[in-house]
């Protein structure tokens, strides 16, 4: 069925109620970012906290957040998403804050048990953000970031474009920066090293679109 036009509708000036129903909106959206931001501010410092128990991560966190922002940005996204992806590449790790300190700092390799607390956090990661209704997506990337484009990934095993967006480009960035920076089992690989390991990861265990963007990005920063 036609809309119904009221003739001249279109052009009438909105009247003083409608103004003021304009400004009450506007502050109500207004005030739901402040609180939203709030919020992703406390969930930060979480993050910190668990970057003050594992110091090979420290700077990790935010790094991840950057590239992920970055790689999100040259992908194209929304600006909405690439604000999510930003924030859960900022708290992609926050879930190891259950798994005790002498398996996050353990130099040998895990054992069985240890293994499947590690494997758990991006589990415990997105429950702890799971309240926010603001940031399901956030909730899903936080819990995706583990899994593999071939599917031989966690918690899911979720195959190729079924896993979201947001998560396969901060596993991307995830691996980038792991690779390039000290952990407790060995020293940071040379860049260049790392740029080849992602290129051959494309299309294997990484999104190969995203490996492309990050690879051009790296580029685009040495020259
Ligand atoms: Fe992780």
């Amino acid at each position: 069925m036609a809309a119904r036009v009221t003739p001249g509708a279109a052009a009438r000036p909105p009247g003083a109620t409608e103004l003021q129903m304009l400004r009450y909106a506007e502050d109500v959206r207004r005030l739901y970012r402040q609180l939203q931001r709030s919020i992703c501010q406390s969930l930060l410092g979480l993050a910190n906290a668990l970057e003050a128990k594992d110091p090979y991560t420290r700077g990790h966190s935010e790094r991840v957040g950057a590239w992920g922002g970055r790689i999100a940005a040259a992908l194209g996204l929304p600006a909405e998403d690439i604000d999510t992806i930003t924030q859960a590449g900022l708290l992609h790790d926050i879930g190891k804050i259950g798994v005790p300190e002498a398996v996050l700092r353990k130099r040998g390799p895990l054992d069985e048990s240890e293994w499947a607390l590690m494997r758990n956090h991006p589990i415990v990661g997105a429950q702890i953000v799971a309240p926010f209704e603001f940031f399901a997506g956030g909730s899903l990337v936080i819990r995706h970031h583990h899994e593999r484009w071939d599917g031989s990934g966690y918690p899911d095993g979720l195959t190729g474009a079924a896993i979201p967006i947001g998560a396969r480009v901060v596993a991307v960035a995830d691996v980038f920066d792991a690779l390039t920076s000290d952990r407790p089992y060995r020293p940071a690989l040379p860049r260049g090293t790392v740029l080849a390991y992602l290129a051959e990861e494309a299309g294997r265990s990484l999104d190969a679109d995203v490996v492309a963007v990050l690879l051009g990005l790296v580029r685009l920063d040495a020259a």
